[in-house]
């Protein structure tokens, strides 16, 4: 689906095209870039590693380019791997063998690592030392190795599924909000000249409009949009043709598409506005768990759409306005 924060195949090229390399070139998160700024100078001054960082944030906010922005804005080398991507307690022993000083390890979806793994980083986060446990049995030994001073970037899109001593040992936390429409309206026209795409302010505000305030999937509008405007012999995208193109995809003017119309009408239709556990919304949808909650239900309770309550998922009057059914306030009072 188009408007999914998700990274999606074609976007991997997409994203290193418009992908900023300096913190002058990131649009918005002002308060995080300032941080990180000041973290990097002084740890220059001092000639040492930065500290261990980690990113959180909903998919598509710019974790990973900022990740890479610290490796070039430290000269330093970057190393990328992610969660899922390292099986064995092997695999991480020789990612960190391999490192230099300095060196900056990127894990992407750090959260999914797994628990023995997650072990093994704990004292090379903390004292740049690596366990190794030679044989098996009563004659195993342990070798402790020296790692090089690497820093550690995490990335994660759920917070609350890091382990706290894992979490703890990151000196520095920051998470990413959604961006300003502004903001968007800038990454959109900086992605425009990269694309040579010629766009127009009016073109590029409805773009940010219906682009749930999410970088990538702004970028990726942007070339939906450009593919109809060429198909329509236009040289340049304004408001009309961004218009058109939009209703062609199904989305509406808040960005949301079938899918999250469909997630919200099932839970006012099918469960009378809520509360309703996720598992049965998902099942109830036929989509999944994960991914209603990755992808869909982030941007639907940031513009207060969805309320999340120990006994499940509410649907807002809002949403209801916007879907254009009745709320029925008293049925409502009831249920929560
Ligand atoms: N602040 C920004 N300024 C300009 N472009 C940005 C910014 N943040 C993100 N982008 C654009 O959005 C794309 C997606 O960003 P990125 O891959 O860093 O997101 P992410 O948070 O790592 O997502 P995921 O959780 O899916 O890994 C980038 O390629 C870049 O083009
Ligand atoms: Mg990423």
């Amino acid at each position: 689906m188009i408007t999914s924060s998700a990274e999606q195949i074609d976007d991997t090229k997409l994203d290193i095209t418009l992908r900023p390399q300096a913190f002058s070139e990131y649009v918005g998160q002002e308060n995080t870039k300032k941080n990180l700024n000041i973290l990097i100078k002084a740890a220059q001054k001092r000639k040492e590693p930065i500290e261990h960082v980690l990113l959180y944030g909903p998919a598509g906010l710019g974790k990973t380019t900022l990740a890479h922005i610290i490796a070039n804005e430290m000269g330093a080398n970057i190393r990328t791997t992610s969660g899922p991507a390292i099986e064995k307690v092997g695999d991480l022993g020789s990612i960190l063998t391999n490192l230099s000083d300095g060196d900056i390890l990127f894990i992407d979806e750090i959260h999914r690592l797994n628990k023995l793994i997650e072990e093994v980083l704990y004292p090379a986060m903390e004292d740049f030392k690596l366990d190794i446990i030679i044989g098996k049995g009563p004659s195993a030994k342990t070798l402790q190795l020296d790692l090089p001073r690497f820093t550690l970037i995490g990335a994660t899109t759920r917070l609350g599924s890091i382990s706290s001593p894992l979490r703890n040992r990151f000196g520095v936390i920051h998470r990413l909000d959604f961006y300003e429409n502004e903001d968007i309206e800038k990454i959109l026209h900086r992605s425009s000249k990269i694309l040579e795409i010629p766009i127009d302010s009016a073109g590029a505000a409805s773009i940010s409009r219906s682009s749930r305030r999410t970088p990538r999937v702004a970028n990726r509008l942007l070339k939906r949009v450009r593919d109809f405007t060429q198909v329509e012999n236009e040289k340049e995208i304004n408001e009309k043709l961004t218009l058109q193109a939009l209703k062609n995809l199904e989305i509406d003017a808040l960005g949301l598409e079938p899918t999250d119309r469909h997630i919200l009408a099932t839970i006012i239709e099918k469960f009378s506005g809520g509360p309703v556990g996720i598992q049965t919304l998902a099942a109830a949808t036929m989509e999944e768990t994960e991914t209603i909650e990755d992808v869909y239900e982030p941007f639907l309770l940031q513009i207060g759409f969805l309320a999340r309550t120990p006994r499940g998922r509410v649907a807002t009057e809002q949403a209801y306005k916007h879907l254009g059914i009745e709320y029925n306030k008293e049925n409502q009072n009831k249920l929560l």
